[in-house]
Order: structure tokens, then sequence, then C-alpha cells
């Protein structure tokens, strides 16, 4: 089998060899791929194994077992990292309609990013608080698994082709300023301004096995779980509930929902539909 017909290959057959490659993964390296959904464990491993050129699942087992850089670019090849400033841009236009009147009402504001990737989410926060005249009392946490995205985002610094579809979503999400002031421009990149960064703690947490480390008004956890399966699912959803205050907003992405969470009851949905919802008991 080459080439794209691996995609195709029956899972059920295929169960005891991704198995295995979990286990040899896990034993070597610490990473934990059982907390995934089977759909993007397999994407995931075709694609390597497309990339490479091996010669399916079996092949791929037998060469991370002896081969340290093959199981490196395992690694790093597995986080889907995609992200934009004011991804989904009703989300954040609807954010600042529903929410922002509810957080004006709190003294200090405590917002969490939970799967951060290089940090464009929780820059569109600081740039959205900003605007609303809430930025100097908040303080916002992102959050993610793997060290090299946190670096970058840290950075906040993005190469140039990063701008187009970002200030377009800016605008579209509702931005009441001229979003060129939130930047400046090197020859190659895109740095943002240190303030964004003033309000924000960029940190390591994995969600399938750290703790509640603090409490949120407002906790974002978008495109993030669709890519657990329904156990882990489950467990991350349990995490962000417990560490919800009561009547705090918890923001899921588009393909994401509270339905089959265990939760359903502990939240309402809010007006606009988007994947916004209160916590209420
Ligand atoms: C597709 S990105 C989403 C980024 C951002 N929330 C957004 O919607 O644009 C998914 C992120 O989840 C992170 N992630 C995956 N598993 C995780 C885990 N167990 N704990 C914390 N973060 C995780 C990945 O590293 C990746 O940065």
């Amino acid at each position: 089998m080459t080439g794209s017909s691996y995609e195709h290959a029956d899972s059920n057959f295929d169960l005891p060899i991704v198995q295995s490659i979990t286990a040899t993964l896990l034993d070597k390296s610490g990473f934990d791929l059982s907390v995934y959904s089977d759909t993007f464990i397999r994407r995931r491993l075709f694609a390597l194994i497309n990339m490479e050129g091996l010669d399916g699942l079996d092949d791929l087992h037998r060469r991370i077992s002896t081969d340290s850089k093959l199981l490196k670019r395992l690694l790093q090849s597995l986080p889907i990292y995609t992200t934009e400033l004011f991804r989904d841009p009703p989300f954040f236009k609807n954010f600042r309609q529903e929410v922002v009147p509810i957080l004006k009402t709190y003294p200090y504001l405590r917002i969490w990013h939970a799967g951060c990737s290089t940090g464009e989410e929780a820059y569109s926060m600081a740039i959205l608080l900003k605007e609303e005249g809430l930025y100097d009392r908040s303080k916002i946490y992102a959050t993610d698994l793997h060290a090299p995205l946190l670096e970058k985002a840290r950075a906040g610094i993005y190469p140039i082709r990063w701008l187009q579809g970002n200030a377009d979503n800016y605008i579209k999400a509702g931005g009441a300023e001229n979003f060129s002031m939130y930047y400046t421009l090197t020859a190659k990149h895109v740095v943002l301004d240190p303030s964004l960064k003033r309000n924000i703690v960029f940190a390591q947490h994995n969600l399938t096995t750290d703790g509640v480390f603090n409490e949120f008004n407002v906790i974002l956890c978008r495109n993030v779980l669709i890519y657990f399966n329904w156990t882990f699912q489950r467990r991350v959803h349990s995490l962000l509930h417990e560490s919800l205050i009561l009547l705090g907003l918890l923001g899921l992405g588009n393909n994401e929902s509270i339905r089959g969470s265990g939760m359903e009851v502990c939240y309402k949905q809010t007006e606009s539909k988007v994947k916004l919802y209160q916590k209420v008991n």
C-alpha cells in the first residue's frame, strides 16, 4: 500500500499496531497519544508515513523503536497548532457584545486560554480588553502542552505574511481602532506591541493530566477538545468547569460543543448561539 491509500486502511485491523506505536511513544518520550481520538491519531501517523515514504504502520513502529531522529520528527508532527488572531471573527464580535458588559461588573478579571498555540488568541483578547477599557484590571493566562509553541507565543513576533488574514479578522471581529497601532514592522517580521504582553502569562499546562491552577471569569478552550477522545473530552470539561467561577464564561471552537460533555446542565448558551456558555451551576 502506498501514498494516500493508507488513509483508507481498516481501523479495526490496524488497532494492535496503533496501540504498540502509542506504547512505544509513551515509553520513549513520555508523550501520551492515547488521549487523542482515533481519527486524529490515524491522520497524523499516516501523514508522517506518507511524508517519510515508509511502508505502513508496522514499518513506522519498527523504525521509531531504533531511530531517535524519526521519533523526534514524529513528535514534532503531532500537534495541530493552526491559529489566527481573532480566529472566527463572529465569536469575538459576540464576545464584545455579550460578555464584555458582564466583565465590566467585576473589579478584577482572570482569563484562561487553554491550548493557546502560538499566542494569537491571547493577543486577540489583550487587544479586545484594551479597547473595552478592561485590560489594566485583567490577567490573561495562556497555556499549552508544547513548549516550542509557547516560546513563539512569548516572543509575539510573526512573519509578514501573517498580517493579511489577521488584519481582516480584526475588522470583522469589531475592532475599534487602526489595527497598525498594535504592531511594528521589521524587514521580515511583525512585532506585536510589548504592551499587549504586559498582562499575559504564558505557561506549560497539560489539559489531560494537570489540574486546576486558578479560578477564572472566562476560559477559552477553542479547537483543542476536538482532537481528544470522549474519555478525555469529559475529563477536560470537568477541569474547565471546576476552574470557572459561577456565572463565568466558557468559549469553545466552532465545531465543539457542550453536548456529550456530561456538563450540559451546568451551562446555558448565550443568545448569539456562537460557542459561548455561561456557567449556571
Ligand atoms: C488547533 S490549536 C488551537 C489554538 C487556539 N486555541 C485557536 O483556537 O486558535 C490546538 C492547541 O492545543 C494544544 N494541545 C493539544 N493537546 C493539549 C493538551 N493535552 N494540553 C494542552 N494543550 C494541548 C496544541 O499544542 C495546540 O497548540
